[in-house]
């Protein structure tokens, strides 16, 4: 007996379960995923998604900057060619290293491990009990009064057109290409079309986005989805919007999509390869949840409180498998805050807190609201934007693509939101994150000191800039 089983290993269950034992409890965590026949948590973060797609985005911006930027530093290199085995290799091994990572943390914490499948048997007054079926065949039974629930997300298929991940591909399948292809289109240019996108356009194929919406990243500041669609067209990213796709077949080793383009007009293309990233679904029909009468809501997410509480008692759910943005960092703030509530403390997820990065190059960062969002409010605001053009580190490293920009409340000062596009967004967004959670106005940002030269004087400057005081621009 457990006071606290986890199901699902990912970014957000393995979390909850080191603060669930950092707590006191005595904890199990039973996950099924493998790779090559060992037992591999993490869930999709580590496995299949953010993990080995930055470590695939490594290797092809070093690729392009030995193709295309070392001569410009007056570096002579004959021209490059991809190892595509060994580009894979070095990116299991990345993943490998991060599963053992993971099982440390689990020995270090006294947490018990289950490789397999966990699943709702039956429930009374003193919790829940649940089975864990292994690769093996053997069913393991544990009980707990508390149960946390971190099964995560799985790619949606177009309706009718599953993944065969040899012609047409979910991220799973795009991150385990054997070879660059001569073309690949992509479905959906959303946060992994654009990433994976990136990838094989720098390693040399030619890559072609159909994305149903008008724009490019509708949830982003419009500002940056202006400048992202102007930068990664000029990269060569081919972007065709307003799309619906009406067939998708393989014929002769090769994928046929018909759509109907923003005219109205058919359209048919013959691809190599193709990528279905059209977003992802909960992952919630492996627990029988059924069995004790779990909830889910109306678009198949488990229904949960603002506190991640679901319907049945004692039973949490955090992470992809609920509302709100399906990104690592917010299941892991799940997972610690359920920890805490289910020893009885006040815990906070600030959900508007939460940064999303972008890991193309340029990288796309943000936090807080964007301008579109402030002005439907109707609130009075001001906008400080600083070019990295401006900024002498990004000068000297030849990385001046992009800008920051600052949103403030027009009254108070108060930073509402932070845009940055541009070489280490990612990382700049750091200050950001912090200013906003201090609850800092532009003024204070502006007031830092920091160090000479560095891409985060763009940030400060944006901030100075909100009140028309930047010093460089
Ligand atoms: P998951 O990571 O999906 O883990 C769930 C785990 O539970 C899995 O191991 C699953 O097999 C297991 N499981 C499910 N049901 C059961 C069961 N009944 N019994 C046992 N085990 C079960 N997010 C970011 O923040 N940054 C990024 O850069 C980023 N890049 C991404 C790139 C790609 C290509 C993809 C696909 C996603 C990316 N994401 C990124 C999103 C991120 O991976 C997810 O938001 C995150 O993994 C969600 O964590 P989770 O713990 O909720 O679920
Ligand atoms: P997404 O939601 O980011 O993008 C999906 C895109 O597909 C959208 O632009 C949508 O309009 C389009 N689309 C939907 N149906 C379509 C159709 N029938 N035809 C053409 N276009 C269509 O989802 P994506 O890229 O699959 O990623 C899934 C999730 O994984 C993301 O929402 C994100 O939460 C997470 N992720 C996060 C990353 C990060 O934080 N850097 C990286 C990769 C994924």
């Amino acid at each position: 007996v457990y006071d606290v089983i986890v199901i699902g290993a990912g970014p957000g269950g393995y979390v909850a379960a080191i603060r669930a034992a950092q707590l006191g409890m005595r904890v199990c965590i039973v996950d099924d995923w493998e790779m090559d026949g060992k037992p591999a948590p993490g869930g999709t973060c580590t496995n299949v998604g953010c993990i080995p797609s930055k470590a695939l985005l490594s290797t092809g911006f070093l690729f392009e900057q030995i193709e295309n930027e070392a001569i410009r530093h007056g570096i002579k290199v004959g021209k490059p060619e991809i190892d595509v085995e060994k580009m894979m290799d070095r990116k299991k091994g990345v993943v490998r290293q991060t599963n053992d990572g993971i099982l440390y943390l689990f020995r270090k914490n006294k947490i018990d491990y289950i490789n397999g499948r966990g699943s709702f048997v039956s429930s009374d007054d003193s919790g829940y009990v649940i089975n864990a079926s292994t690769s093996n065949s053997d069913n393991i039974r544990i009980k707990a009064p508390n149960v946390i629930l971190a099964l995560g997300s799985k790619p949606r298929a177009l309706p009718g057109v599953p993944f065969d991940e040899k012609y047409i591909l979910s991220n799973t399948g795009a991150l385990a290409l054997k070879e660059v292809p001569k073309n690949l289109w992509i479905i959906g240019a959303g946060v992994i079309g654009l990433e994976r996108g990136c990838v094989w356009n720098w390693l040399g194929a030619d890559v072609r986005k159909l994305e149903a919406l008008p724009s490019l990243l509708g949830m982003a500041d419009e500002s940056i989805s202006k400048e992202a669609l102007k930068i990664f067209t000029k990269q060569g990213l081919s972007l065709t919007f307003g799309v619906k796709i009406e067939k998708v077949t393989v014929e002769d080793n090769r994928v046929s999509v018909v759509y109907q383009d923003s005219d109205g007009k058919a359209q048919e293309i013959w691809v190599e390869k193709l990528i279905v990233s059209i977003g992802r679904v909960p992952n919630t029909s492996t627990v029988d949840g059924a069995t004790v009468g779990l909830k889910l809501d109306d678009r198949g997410f488990i229904e949960v409180d603002a506190d991640c509480r679901t319907n049945l008692p004692g039973v949490w759910a955090i992470g992809d498998c609920v509302r709100g943005p399906m990104l690592a960092h917010k299941a892991e703030e799940e997972g610690v805050a359920v920890a805490e509530r289910i020893i009885g403390r006040r815990a906070f997820v600030d959900y508007d807190e939460i940064p999303a990065v972008i890991y193309t190059e340029p990288e796309v960062a943000w936090v807080g609201l964007t301008e579109q969002q402030i002005r439907s409010t109707g609130r009075k605001y001001k906008v400080g934007q600083i070019p990295f053009m401006a900024n002498g580190r990004a000068r000297a490293a030849d990385e001046t693509l992009g800008f920051v920009k600052v949103l403030a409340d027009a009254d108070s000062d108060e930073i509402l939101g932070v845009h940055i596009i541009g070489a280490g967004a990612g990382e700049l967004i750091a200050q950001a994150v912090q200013a906003i959670a201090f609850k800092a106005t532009a003024e204070d940002v502006g007031m830092m000191c920091q160090a000479h030269p560095s891409f985060s004087e763009a940030v400060k400057e944006a901030a100075l800039a909100a009140n028309k005081e930047a010093i460089n621009f």
